[in-house]
């Protein structure tokens, strides 16, 4: 540690950035970090106080009796409702409240109020550049699509960051840890995304802790990406990837293991996660929309109507629902309606009396049924929408 960085631990530089530093130094004693490298992002999660619950709010009071503040741009996770959605599910006054003292806290320690898990849309971190993330599937957006460097981090541990402005120096920080452990040799073509993020979802659960090398999979779109790391990510620990096709040079070389991986085993993962029931609920967003998908689920809607008794919901950041009123006009205009600040999963989606979610996201079809209790059918976005609408 340097000079400046032990004074901070002594709390020379106040009690709030020491109980920080404190927990930066145990988890970089812990990892067998060697020093501490500055960050130029953290992004938190443990804001929706349906799975933060009330540790959350005690440990973020703590922070602010002791003055700490964060001192290097950080953003938030999305929480437990939007304004309307607490109308929509009638939430309780006590949830309402717990969840408004959460967001209000982490705003009070100087987080952005961006509530998404998309914070990339908003400020695209350059190729290389360190960060302190929270959000396993933003962690791997990161990583694999954008070539900067986060671990997975926790709530305390990215929030700790942001206070601090650093990070340990361990994992995907140092290059030599950035290399792919196994090789997987994807050998059909997937039919939609539900295929591919299944597959994901899968290569998650064979990985484990090892980086993936991906091969057989081309001309992903941006979305596709984004929903093809957040299912490694949920089915394991993935938080990078690696893409053959993306590289010029091979990269395989020293991977002792390969696995190939059919439709048939995707196909079986995806009957694991999906029930057949009728849904009641249709959920695209997960991790929330792009402008891409926005704009495609605005086209497919085109002359189409959400049958009565049907809900249609579609996530995406404040951001980008404020830059893009006319595609969320055409989306609401069709009986859809365009969430944001939160999603289906960390939500209280219950309180709607549906019975069962189809969406198109692996994650949610993994959470939801634990969270809400609901069952989920996986359908593709495509599906999503004609099975929604009536015309
Ligand atoms: Fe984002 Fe919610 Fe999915 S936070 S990644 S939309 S579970």
């Amino acid at each position: 540690m340097t000079r400046e960085e032990e004074k901070v631990l002594d709390g020379e530089a106040g009690p709030g950035l020491k109980l920080a530093m404190e927990i930066l130094v145990k988890l970089g004693d812990i990892f067998g970090a060697e020093k501490l490298i500055p960050v130029e992002s953290a992004h938190v999660s443990g804001i929706s106080y349906k799975t933060a619950g009330d540790a959350a709010i005690e440990f973020l009071r703590e922070l602010k009796e002791l003055g700490a503040k964060a001192s290097i741009p950080a953003t938030t996770n999305p929480c437990g409702f939007d304004e309307r959605l607490s109308r929509i599910l009638d939430l309780p006054e006590e949830l309402i409240s717990a969840q408004r003292e959460l967001v209000s806290s982490y705003e009070e320690l100087g987080l952005q109020r961006t509530l998404t898990c998309v914070p990339y849309y908003q400020h695209r971190p350059e190729p290389g550049s360190h960060l302190a993330w929270a959000e396993s599937s933003a962690v791997v957006y990161a990583n694999s699509v954008l070539n900067a460097c986060t671990n997975r981090e926790g709530a305390p541990s990215a929030l700790a960051a942001a206070i601090v402005g650093k990070t340990p120096d361990h994992g995907l920080h140092r290059p030599e840890n950035r290399k792919p452990g196994i090789l997987i040799h994807v050998d059909f073509k997937p039919k939609d995304e539900v295929e591919l993020w299944s597959l994901g979802f899968l290569v998650g659960k064979i990985c484990k802790d090892k980086i993936p090398l991906l091969e057989g999979l081309k001309g992903l779109a941006d979305w596709e990406l984004k929903g093809l790391g957040a299912a490694m990510a949920s089915g394991g620990m993935t938080a990078l990837f690696h893409l053959a096709e993306a590289h010029g040079e091979p990269v395989a070389e020293g991977i002792e293991e390969e696995v190939s991986l059919g439709k048939e085993d995707v196909l079986s993962t995806i009957e694991g996660l999906s029930s057949s029931n009728e849904p009641d609920l249709f959920f695209i967003g997960c991790p929330h929309c792009s402008e891409e998908e926005l704009e495609l689920i605005a086209s497919l809607l085109k002359g189409r109507k959400v049958g009565k008794g049907v809900h249609l919901w579609i996530c995406t950041s404040r951001y980008i629902k404020e830059r893009r009123p006319d595609l969320v006009e055409a989306i609401e205009g069709a009986g859809g309606l365009v969430i944001c600040d939160t999603c289906v999963v960390v939500s209280w989606v219950e309180r709607l009396g549906v019975d069962t979610v189809a969406t198109n996201s692996p994650k949610a079809a993994y959470y939801l049924p634990g969270l809400s209790g609901l069952d989920v059918r996986l359908m593709s976005l495509r599906e999503c929408l004609r099975s929604a609408c009536t015309k």
